[in-house]
């Protein structure tokens, strides 16, 4: 950890993320658990490239690694996320009960209607303004409910055109108000 420091942009501060080094040197899994630290706590929930070639700079990792970490991992993300997530499963089970569908719609309804058939089974797609980024996942595990749609974190079952859009428009209001 003898590097120089490389400039970073704000806001994550080089003495934060020095402490979050400090903290996991020498440990077992260090690197994963760096990386999760930093971007859980970057306000836009992702790993700014500039931040990913100081953490290889002053741990002393070769930098391909660290982004083969990141690129492994979904988890990960490598462009800043929306203030609100929207994930569809795209599992076998949700995709015989419509989130296709769902998925489609959605999208058409923020406006984000851009993509082939093939790359919607692995989708991260944030609006322009920044406040919802919409996710596919291969599945919850919680197929009984199918079609599972899981926002801000909150799983929702047996999940429906009109109530995937009540909520979506719940998302739109609080964004309004904030
Ligand atoms: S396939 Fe959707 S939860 Fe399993």
């Amino acid at each position: 950890m003898n590097a120089p420091s490389p400039s970073l942009p704000p806001p994550l501060d080089q003495n934060f993320l020095n402490s979050v080094l400090a903290r996991h040197e020498g440990r077992p899994g260090a690197l994963l658990a760096i990386l999760q630290e930093i971007q859980q706590n970057h306000p836009r929930k992702y790993l700014p490239r500039e931040t990913l070639t100081y953490v290889a700079e002053r741990a002393n990792i070769p930098l391909s690694r660290v982004y083969s970490v990141v690129t492994f991992y979904a988890l990960f993300n490598l462009e800043p996320q929306g203030r609100h997530t929207v994930c569809v499963c795209r599992g076998t089970a949700c995709h015989t009960r419509g989130s296709r569908d769902l998925l489609d719609n959605l999208l058409m309804s923020l406006g984000m209607d851009t993509r082939e058939d093939g790359e919607r089974d692995q989708l991260a797609l944030t609006t322009p303004d920044g406040s919802v980024t919409v996710r596919t996942v291969a599945c919850f595990g919680q197929c009984a409910l199918a079609p599972v749609v899981e926002i801000d974190h909150v799983i929702y079952g047996h999940m429906n055109e009109q109530r995937l859009q009540r909520e979506v428009k719940a998302l739109e209001k609080m964004e309004q108000q904030s």
